[in-house]
């Protein structure tokens, strides 16, 4: 972590999670298609994380990278023709990093039937400076219960992000130690 985020991320003023939420749209094409005939799942996760990317570079109030995808999940196929919507909010912000929550849904060309769910992700984006090194960002201020509850359930997959990582980094160090080579 920098200095320079550890000092002030906790001084920038709150913002509402509405602020920054955003919904991407887009018909998917035959160029957006699989072997199988269906959308690519690798066209769907580039939605997401433009979409993703949006909403934080606006909650941080700049550029903001990829960190890391997490708990992608392919519900249902799309189509070619689908209408596809790509919702993606804040859900959690710690001092430089922020975790954004997407849901897509598909509205079939040829049923008039409510969008349908058919992926969800989540994604840790890292403000950062004009260096790539990260900068602190406001904190996201949940409002409603649904916000809330995201809120909630952010912290606990980032204290579960941040267990792995040390449990995975301590494993290599104890094998390193012993003297352990791999090919
Ligand atoms: C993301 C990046 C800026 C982090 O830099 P770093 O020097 O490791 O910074 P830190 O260890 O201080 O981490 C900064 C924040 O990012 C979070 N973070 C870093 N790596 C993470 C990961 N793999 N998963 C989740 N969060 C992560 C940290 O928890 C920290 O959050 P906090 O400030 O809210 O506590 C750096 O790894 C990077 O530039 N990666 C490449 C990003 C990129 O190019 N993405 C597009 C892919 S093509």
């Amino acid at each position: 972590m920098t200095t320079q985020a550890q000092a002030t991320s906790h001084e920038l003023p709150g913002k509402p999670t509405a602020a920054s939420r955003t919904t991407l749209s887009h018909i998917m094409t035959g160029n957006d298609t699989n072997l199988l005939g269906t959308v690519h799942g690798g066209v769907i996760m580039k939605l997401v994380d433009d979409a993703a990317g949006a909403v934080a570079g606006r909650h941080s109030g700049g550029p903001a990278v990829t960190a890391s995808m997490d708990e992608m999940v392919f519900l249902e196929p799309v189509r070619v023709g689908d209408l596809v919507h790509v919702k993606a909010q804040v859900n959690w912000t710690g001092r430089s990093s922020m975790e954004v929550g997407v849901r897509v849904l598909a509205e079939r060309w040829n049923e008039s039937t409510p969008a349908t769910q058919v992926a969800s992700a989540y994604l840790v984006f890292t403000a950062v400076d004009e260096n790539g090194r990260p900068r602190p960002v406001p904190p996201v201020v949940p409002e409603s219960e649904r916000d809330k509850r995201r809120w909630q359930e952010a912290q606990i997959r980032r204290t579960h992000r941040l267990a792995r990582r040390r449990a995975i980094k301590e494993l290599r160090d104890r094998r390193a130690a012993e003297g352990m080579t791999e090919d």
